[in-house]
């Protein structure tokens, strides 16, 4: 499992119209989309994804913005692909982003910031199957 990985292409790059270039990013980085779909999240929806950030003290800021319009969720497979996944993106927070990151070139703050990433093999895991059932992940690409 640890060449999969679960990406979100989040509703301010959506809204800003990033989504093409996002997608392009990821296939001229050599990743294959396993899954892709367009949602929208209700509030609790967006809660129960962001389950492990219940205690923190931007979950309702974080869940409220995730559930506030259209996003991209997308499977995706690559060698390493938690970590080659984590390096495209760039640092969360947009400001400390390296140049050339997705997050640098289309994020707008910490907390509205493009797109997500899983942060370890288990999460993507839990991720792709909490948005994807089996039929829909490709899985001989
Ligand atoms: P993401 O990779 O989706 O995982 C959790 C998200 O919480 C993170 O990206 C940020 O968008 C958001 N986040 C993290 N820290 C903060 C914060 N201090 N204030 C608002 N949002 C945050």
């Amino acid at each position: 499992m640890n060449d999969q990985t679960f990406a979100i292409i989040k509703p301010d790059a959506f809204k800003n119209g990033y989504s093409g270039k996002i997608i392009d990013r990821i296939i001229n980085s050599d990743f294959k989309i396993l899954g892709l779909k367009l949602i929208r999240m209700t509030k609790s929806q967006a809660e129960g994804f962001y389950e492990i950030h219940r205690d923190k003290p931007f979950f309702s800021e974080l869940t409220e913005f995730m559930s506030s319009g259209k996003c991209m969720v997308i499977a995706l497979q690559k060698e390493d692909a938690v970590s080659q996944w984590r390096e495209l993106i760039g640092a969360t927070n947009p400001s400390e982003a390296n140049k050339g990151t997705i997050r640098k070139d289309f994020a707008t703050s910490l907390g509205e910031n493009a797109v997500h990433g899983a942060d370890s093999d288990e999460n993507a895991a839990r991720e792709i199957g909490f948005f994807f059932s089996d039929i829909e992940i490709i899985a001989n690409h």
